[in-house]
């Protein structure tokens, strides 16, 4: 038998579903069709001017060379007074590391504490990354569905449910990715009090959306509600939500130090340190001006109130309005059974997404990939406009089905 040019812990793991599903709309955009995306998972904005000035700044005094692994001094202090100021967190620059992104501490953090089988708890809807970052470092993610019903949310006894001895982390992304939902300081006080239970259990915190928000409240943060976890939880932000950075790749993980020095090591040899201009500017982003917060903040609720009337208002999808984040997780249990023009049936929300790019060139991804059905994922991180033409497109292929 020839073997495989590719490790079996790789082959396990499958590309993300949205890049695919954009890179489908990209190719029928190519053959000419008038497609309309709602793919996207990153803003639509320029990184604001004062942080780009810092990067030329940044190049031009010669902050072209390699920096300590962890981070420049510089941006691990901007990143310890950001946690401080909007967070009431403290750390020390030993307990905090800078990575190509938020997706990198993830993953590096899974590399350096899971032995095989180690499982990590996931609520479903998960960020389509999470599981097959687990199982690319041999881990075995347990995923827990949380029902549209629950807002989308792990409950206690579902945790309590799902821990076991091999249980490492506990994975929480609020607001969420796909569905913008929130814990709120008492549900992470009674999901507090389970973990508290449970010593062996780490919680690792992907806080990357918590600027966008539409209630005009600071997410709560687990370590405000449950100090006592502080040695078992490692927090996961960057700037590439918040700043409409996402191209220059800051993201970091704060927690314990052993895990944070683990990082180091392991990053140091593979990817080595972040780009030194990028991380210039994400000191920039976090150090000063703030008004691009609050500005983007508003566009992306008036966004959000818009498409949820336009999709509320189409017989058979509906959506409850998320708390946070840049995305819609439109629940399509209406149109499954019905049939298409052309004959079809629609039997999973596969079948709605692929019905819609096919009649109406709306491209979106089927909750499928995040593991909860029957949905899709609509991104407002695009205008009005386009979001408008959007759902005018989806309530007309709707309409279309009997
Ligand atoms: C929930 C979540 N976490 C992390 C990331 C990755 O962010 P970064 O660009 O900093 O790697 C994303 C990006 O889509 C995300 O949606």
């Amino acid at each position: 038998m020839v073997r495989s040019h590719i490790a079996e812990r790789v082959r396990r793991i499958k590309p993300s579903p949205s890049t695919a599903a954009a890179d489908r709309a990209n190719n029928l955009r190519r053959e000419g069709k008038s497609i309309v995306s709602l793919v996207v998972g990153e803003p639509d904005f320029d990184t604001p001017s004062h942080i780009r000035a810092a990067a030329m700044a940044a190049m031009e005094k010669g902050a072209t060379r390699y920096t300590l692994m962890a981070g420049t001094v510089e941006l691990r202090k901007a990143i310890a007074a950001k946690l401080a100021r909007e967070n009431r967190l403290q750390y020390g620059l030993n307990e905090i590391i800078v990575t190509s992104g938020a997706k990198s501490a993830i993953y590096n953090a899974f590399a350096v504490t899971l032995e095989p089988g180690d499982e990590v708890i996931i609520p479903a809807p998960y960020w389509v990354s999470y599981p097959d970052m687990v199982i690319a470092v041999e881990g075995k993610p347990v995923t827990i569905p949380c029902p549209e019903e629950a807002g989308f949310k792990l409950t206690p006894s579902q945790l309590a449910a799902a821990i076991t001895r091999q249980t490492r982390w506990l994975l929480i992304n609020s607001p969420s990715n796909p569905t913008g939902a929130a814990y709120t300081e008492a549900e992470y006080r009674a999901l507090g009090e389970v973990l508290l239970a449970h010593p062996h259990v780490m919680v690792m915190l992907d806080d990357i959306y918590e600027h966008i928000r539409f209630d005009g409240k600071m997410t709560p943060h687990l370590l405000n509600a449950v100090p006592a976890l502080r040695e078992r939880v490692l927090v996961i932000n960057g700037v590439s939500k918040t700043y409409a950075m996402t191209g220059w790749r800051i993201g970091y993980a704060a927690g314990p130090a052993d895990i944070v020095e683990a990082m180091n090591t392991m990053l140091s040899q593979s990817s080595g340190n972040c780009c030194s201009i990028s991380q210039a500017a994400a000191a920039e982003a976090l150090n000063g001006d703030q008004s691009f917060v609050t500005e983007s903040r508003a566009v992306y609720k008036q966004r959000r109130d818009a498409v949820l009337a336009w999709i509320n208002a189409i017989p058979g999808l509906s959506c409850i309005p998320p708390t946070g984040a840049f995305y819609l997780y439109v629940n399509c249990g209406g149109l499954i059974g019905r049939t298409t023009p052309s004959s079809e049936r629609l039997v999973d929300d596969g079948d709605v997404v692929m019905y819609l790019l096919d009649s109406v060139g709306v491209a979106v991804v089927a909750g499928a990939a995040y593991g909860l059905s029957p949905y899709f994922r609509l991104s407002t991180a695009t205008s009005l406009d386009i979001l408008e033409d959007g759902c005018r497109r989806i309530a007309k292929a709707v309409a279309a089905l009997t």
